[in-house]
């Protein structure tokens, strides 16, 4: 039932509506369901939304002005909403344990006191995170500032959000859900199609790679080899633009893109291809493809300077974390570690004073399967990777960062913003419900 390649349109997510702009902040109510989404050509694939759709709808949020989300639970299962990236008051951080049970409502607040960036919201409720987010529950929340306003950027219908991910389908269309399964899901689906096909001018556009997938890591290139400008990352713009041919993306991580399709002649195609295994290169190593048309006029372009990020602080303490999936042996489920512990929400793991800032070095101790690292509450720097400074594109914001087998970052984080217990994990999200994810309480 797999698609020819290249035959539908990309589609658009849907942007939601606010049901109310008083109070001096923007109210959403947004209703989980369980719906059908045309996938795969003649087949109908059940999926779990927000609001109906697949891929989840967009929220357009501007720093300063608070977003109120009233959820609404109407599938079977508990979930819990977590706005990833954000700062947020801890109630309504959506953490594993903040759960809403089916049938009811939920009111979830984010100040956006914090500069614009890329984030997604998703569901993260234990042990189902996995599961719900494979099966559609996820969004795009797109918080933008005065600062990332005053830049000549593509914008508009020129601004695409483009959310990646992997599947497996059984013969009738319907996703198929086994844990751990990263050599099975060898359908990309970029914006939920596999192989779309994106008509763009011929023009600069700026382009938002989301990588939502549980397990599978990206790398992606254009299939000419031609220059991508990446201007962003997971806490919105890099100090200055960075120019290279990939991008490699692990799961919750972002990047912010502009491609100047202009040096194509119109009528030339372009394929964005993928060079990350697993999985056969004639369904991976395709993701979609840009036909390019006729010139547009652009009065976009990009600057030298995007934006100065504030300064790195005193260091108050110094932390090594340790991710591990220990292999559970036969009919055992592997265990998701960090630092030697399985998940316990009654237990604090990293205590953490108020106000300060911390380096953690984070370790990857397998030798033989990448992971990836995350800290809600804040946007961290990379300093080190393996030793050595972080590359342009770690440059900036992060609140989520690779770690391939064997590899070491450090990184530093200030927790100067809501005090609580918030969760780290490693963000493939078939680890994390293996219980590899544990809490600091910031007091
Ligand atoms: Cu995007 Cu705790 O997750
Ligand atoms: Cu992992």
């Amino acid at each position: 039932a797999l698609a020819e390649k290249f035959t539908t349109a990309l589609p658009l997510p849907p942007v939601l509506s606010p049901v109310s702009t008083d109070g001096g902040a923007d109210t959403y109510a947004v209703t989980m369901l369980r719906s059908y989404a045309r996938v795969l050509p003649g087949r109908r694939t059940e999926v779990l939304t927000y609001n109906g759709a697949f891929p989840g709808p967009v929220i357009r949020a501007r720093s300063g002005r608070p977003v109120v989300v009233r959820q609404t639970n109407l599938l079977d299962d508990p979930v819990s909403v977590h706005l990833h990236g954000s700062a947020v008051p801890v109630d309504s951080d959506g953490g594993p344990m903040n759960l809403l049970g089916a049938g009811a409502t939920r009111t979830y607040t984010y100040p956006n006191d914090q500069p614009h960036a890329s984030l997604w919201f998703h569901d993260h409720a234990h042990h189902l995170e996995s599961e719900h987010v494979y099966r559609g529950l996820a969004g795009t929340y797109l918080l933008t500032d005065a600062t990332e306003a005053s830049l000549p950027l593509p914008a508009g219908r020129y601004d695409l959000p483009i959310a990646l991910r992997d599947a497996r389908f059984d013969t009738a269309g319907n996703l198929v859900y086994r844990m751990d399964d990263a050599e099975g899901r060898a359908t990309v689906l970029a914006n939920g199609r596999p192989w779309p096909k994106v008509d763009v001018a011929a023009r600069r556009y700026r382009i938002r790679l989301l990588n939502s997938s549980n397990l599978r890591f990206f790398s992606l290139r254009l299939a000419d080899g031609g220059p991508i400008t990446q201007i962003g990352s997971d806490g919105g713009l890099l100090e200055r633009p960075h120019t290279t041919d990939t991008v490699d993306l692990s799961p919750g991580e972002r990047a912010d893109v502009v491609i100047d399709f202009s040096r194509y002649r119109p009528g030339t195609s372009v394929v964005l291809t993928n060079s990350m295994p697993p999985g056969p290169a004639e369904h991976i190593g395709q993701v979609l493809r840009f036909d390019v048309g006729r010139p547009a006029p652009d009065p976009s372009s990009v600057p030298d300077r995007l934006r100065t990020l504030p300064p790195l602080g005193p260091v108050a303490r110094e932390r090594t974390i340790v991710l591990k999936v220990e292999e559970g042996g036969a009919g055992v489920a592997p265990l998701g570690l960090i630092d030697g512990r399985q998940y316990d929400p009654a237990r604090v793991d990293a205590a953490v004073a108020f106000g300060t800032s911390e380096i953690w070095t984070v370790h990857n101790a397998n030798t033989d399967i990448p992971h990836n690292f995350h800290l809600h509450l804040v946007q961290f720097r990379v300093l080190q990777r393996n030793g050595a400074p972080p590359g342009p594109e770690e440059g900036g914001l992060k609140d989520t960062v690779r770690l391939m087998p064997g590899e070491s970052v450090r990184l530093q984080a200030t927790f100067d913003s809501y005090r609580g217990r918030y969760p780290y994990h490693c963000h493939l999200l078939d680890h994390s419900a293996m219980g590899m994810m544990a809490q600091m309480e910031i007091a």
